[in-house]
């Protein structure tokens, strides 16, 4: 894929077709603006006959043929008191899925006045959303349906009268780039089958990305956890014959620092419930109970591209979830690496099984603050639906600096609280605690059964359930897994350089005073 910027008035660009963004209101400015010009009038009477209203996700496709560019896209942005440049994002993975769809395969987008607020946070949405809407989940189709062929993107440093800057939309690009990639890597993990994505793959991947943007790398395998007292993940996947694989990818960017953000997550590559097992109907979604370990992997991949001055270290605990002849059963007592006994209430409360070692594993390993993305429960999915991921603390202020951060990206998350009153419930008349403590507030006693692994380190687990995976289409992006938590996951990486180099600062000051 090549992506470049380019400039010059819409007609004069020599591409499979121009998008231009319209706001609610009608008013065609900048390279709207230019373009209707150059149609005579046809972008404004899109408007006027009411075909589209300018509301976000709607395209009108406009075809002329003395044109230079032939055709023509206009996508709603909606409200333009109410934009916000994080939505360049969707606005390019409309065009991208309505264009690749129909065999056009070099797209120039035109960029909102708007824009100019923050150029190189626009062009990384931009270049992100678009390679986002790239993807559909036909590859194992002899014939793929309708794919979405896309050879170039140019992003068009010209609205109207105004030039943008380009240098800022170059560093844009980039960064687009390696995040939209990172994203598409999670979602492609995600949407390959469970027969096709063991323990062992994952670890293959992880392995992969070691070599390709030089990150440490190690993988423990059953005989290791074993040594470790890993038997909490060990129970797990008693009754799978693919062996469980405990995997980590680390980056060292501050080697003068002694912090260490752990990235930890669920890599459930298939859950059937165990013994306690599911019903069969949507069973087969739960191939996708690794989504947050693929967002670990894909994050660490952007990471290592991406450099921040930071320490950082992703760890997934990767395992099945299956009924074989000696699986753990309901009533059995593991003992996680920490010492803790725990009653397994419910074989299919495993991925805080699986997560207990590994939050262990990251204090292990130096860890001085932790963030873990799951699909958890199903309980998250009754309670924010697939409109936001669950955000779960032992540390408010942490927690609140996480929701700061991650309201830079697309992603959505949504502060949950966390009582000791939930910690009573997860404890265990025989162990130290019990796996399920029922139906209320499902989610919050998840979260107090993993707080029980991270002693005093500041920890935010992120409920991914309901986010990680959609079951319907939209505009700009296929249905299938989203890339949650890849985006928060990197954009607190980055912040994590920020902060270390404000103590830096701080430091040097201190000494000079
Ligand atoms: N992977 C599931 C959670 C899940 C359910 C994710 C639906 C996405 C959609 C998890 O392992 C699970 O089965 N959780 C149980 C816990 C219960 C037994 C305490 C649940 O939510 O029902
Ligand atoms: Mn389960
Ligand atoms: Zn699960």
């Amino acid at each position: 894929m090549q992506i470049h910027v380019t400039s010059g008035a819409p007609g004069a660009l020599r591409v499979g077709a121009i998008v231009v963004p319209v706001f609610a209101d009608g008013r065609l400015d900048g390279a709207a603006q230019a373009a209707d010009a150059e149609l005579g009038g046809a972008i404004a009477d899109v408007f006027t006959s009411g075909e589209i209203k300018g509301n976000a996700g709607e395209t009108a496709l406009l075809h002329a043929a003395s044109h230079g560019t032939k055709r023509i896209l206009i996508v709603g942005v909606g409200k333009r008191e109410k934009f916000e440049i994080a939505s360049l994002a969707a606005y390019a993975g409309t065009a991208v899925r309505y264009l690749g769809k129909r065999n056009v395969t070099a797209i120039a987008f035109t960029l909102p006045l708007e824009a100019s607020a923050d150029l190189q946070r626009a062009a990384a949405f931009l270049v992100e959303g678009a390679l986002a809407g790239t993807i559909d989940g036909t590859t194992y189709r002899t014939e793929p349906d309708k794919p979405i062929l896309l050879d170039s993107i140019d992003v068009v440093a010209t609205a109207g009268a105004h030039e943008f800057d380009r240098a800022a939309l170059e560093r844009g690009i980039e960064r687009g780039r390696i995040i939209g990639e990172a994203v598409n890597f999670a979602r492609i993990l995600a949407l390959t089958p469970a027969n096709d994505m063991t323990p062992k793959h994952l670890e293959q991947h992880a392995a992969e990305i070691a070599k390709k943007v030089g990150l440490q790398f190690h993988a423990l395998d059953e005989a290791q956890m074993l040594d470790k007292n890993m038997g909490s993940i060990l129970g797990v996947s008693r009754g799978s014959d693919e062996e469980a694989r405990m995997i980590v990818l680390e980056y060292t960017g501050d080697p003068s620092s002694t912090e260490k953000l752990a990235l930890v997550g669920k890599g459930l590559t298939f859950d059937s419930g165990g013994i306690s097992i599911k019903p069969a109907q949507d069973m087969h979604e739960m191939k996708y109970d690794m989504c947050g370990g693929a967002g670990v992997l894909a994050a660490m991949l952007a990471i290592g591209e991406l450099k921040p001055k930071a320490n950082i270290i992703g760890i997934v605990p990767s395992s099945e979830n299956l009924p074989g002849p000696r699986a753990m059963k309901p009533g059995d007592i593991l003992r996680a690496m920490n010492g803790k006994t725990i009653e397994v209430i419910n074989t299919d409360a495993e991925g805080r099984l699986i997560l207990a070692d590994a939050l262990c594993y990251a204090r292990e390993l130096g860890a001085t603050k932790i963030v873990d993305a799951a699909t958890l429960t199903g309980a998250m999915v009754i309670a924010l639906g697939h409109s936001a991921a669950g955000t779960i603390s032992n540390d408010d202020a942490f927690r609140d600096h996480f929701l700061d951060v991650a309201k830079q990206t697309t992603e959505r998350y949504w502060p949950l609280p966390l009582y000791d009153e939930h910690s009573v419930t997860v404890k265990s008349e025989i162990a130290d605690l019990r796996n399920s403590a029922g139906r209320a507030a499902g989610s919050l006693t998840a979260a107090a059964f993993l707080k029980a692994f991270v002693g005093d380190t500041p920890w935010i687990h992120l409920d991914i359930a309901g986010t990680a995976y959609t079951d319907s289409e939209t505009a700009s992006l296929a249905k299938g897994p989203t890339g949650y938590p890849v985006r928060a996951f990197v954009a607190l990486a980055e912040d994590a350089a920020k902060s270390t180099a404000h103590a830096h600062n701080g430091a040097a000051t201190a000494a000079l005073r």
